[in-house]
C-alpha cells in the first residue's frame, strides 16, 4: 500500500512540479497516477489466472492478490485526488457526464472491494457473493482500464501510439489469460459433473445388483 501511494504521490508531484499546477500538469497526473496504479492492478487481475493455468511457479504472486489489490486503492487515490483538482481548476467538466459515472463505478467497486478485503467485514458476506462482487469488479475495472488506453491510440503521433502499447498488450493479454481461466474452470465443471453423474449411475447399478 505504501508504495502504490508513495509512488503515485512522486510521480503526480513531478508532474505538476514540471508541468505547472494548471491543466497540463493535472492532466499528466492524472495519467501517470492511472498508469502507476495498473502496475498493481494487473498482476492482482492476473495472479489467479496465470496460477490456475500454471500451477505452483504463479502461487506465490495468486496469493499476493490482496496486497497488490490494495496497493492499486491506494495508488488511486492520488488519481481520485487529481480527479478532484480538474473539476476545480476546469470552466467545463474535463470527461463526458456518461464516462464520470462509468470511471466512478469502476473506483466505487476499488474501494467496496478493498473494504471487504478487511476479514471484519468480509466475513460480513456470504462467500458466494464476495466471489461474485470480486469477480464483477476486477472485470469492470480492467474493461475501464481498457477503454482510456484504447482511448484515441492513434491521436497525434507514432510516440503516441508507442506510449499505449505495452498498456495496451498487458489490458488484452490480462483479459485472454482471464478468459482462459474462466473456460478451464468451465470446462473442470462439466468433467466433475460428468463422472458425479456416471458415480452416481455405477451405484445405482450396484445397489439394482443388490436388490
Ligand atoms: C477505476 C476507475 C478509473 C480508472 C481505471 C481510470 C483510468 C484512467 C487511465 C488509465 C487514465 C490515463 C489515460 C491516458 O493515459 O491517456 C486516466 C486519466 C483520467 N481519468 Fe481516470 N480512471 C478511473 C476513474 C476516473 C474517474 C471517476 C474520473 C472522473 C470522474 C476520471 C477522470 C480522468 C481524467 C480527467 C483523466 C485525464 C484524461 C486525459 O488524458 O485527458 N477517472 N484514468
Amino acid at each position: 500500500m505504501g508504495a502504490g501511494l508513495l509512488g503515485a504521490l512522486a510521480l503526480a508531484a513531478l508532474a505538476l512540479g514540471t508541468l505547472g499546477s494548471g491543466r497540463t500538469g493535472t492532466v499528466t497526473a492524472l495519467q501517470l497516477s492511472a498508469r502507476w496504479a495498473y502496475c498493481f492492478f494487473w498482476p492482482a487481475y492476473v495472479g489467479g489466472a496465470l496460477a490456475s493455468l500454471w500451477g505452483a511457479k504463479f502461487q506465490g504472486l495468486a496469493r499476493r492478490g490482496r496486497e497488490l489489490g490494495l496497493a492499486f486503492a491506494a495508488a488511486m487515490l492520488v488519481h481520485l485526488a487529481m480527479i478532484i483538482r480538474i473539476y476545480a481548476i476546469s470552466s467545463r467538466p474535463p470527461i463526458p457526464l456518461q464516462s464520470a459515472v462509468y470511471f466512478g463505478i469502476g473506483l466505487a467497486f476499488a474501494y467496496l472491494m478493498a473494504l471487504l478485503s478487511v476479514p471484519a467485514l468480509g466475513t460480513r458476506l456470504s462467500p458466494g457473493g464476495r466471489r461474485i462482487l470480486f469477480t464483477v469488479g476486477m472485470e469492470y475495472i480492467a474493461l475501464a482500464f481498457l477503454r482510456d488506453f484504447l482511448h484515441d491510440p492513434f491521436d497525434g503521433s507514432l510516440r503516441h501510439l508507442l506510449g499505449y502499447l505495452p498498456f495496451t498488450t498487458l489490458a488484452f493479454g490480462g483479459l485472454l489469460l482471464r478468459g482462459l481461466m474462466y473456460a478451464q474452470r468451465l470446462r473442470r465443471g462439466v468433467i466433475h459433473r460428468r463422472e458425479v453423474r456416471s458415480t452416481r449411475g455405477t451405484g445405482n447399478a450396484v445397489s439394482d445388483f443388490r436388490r
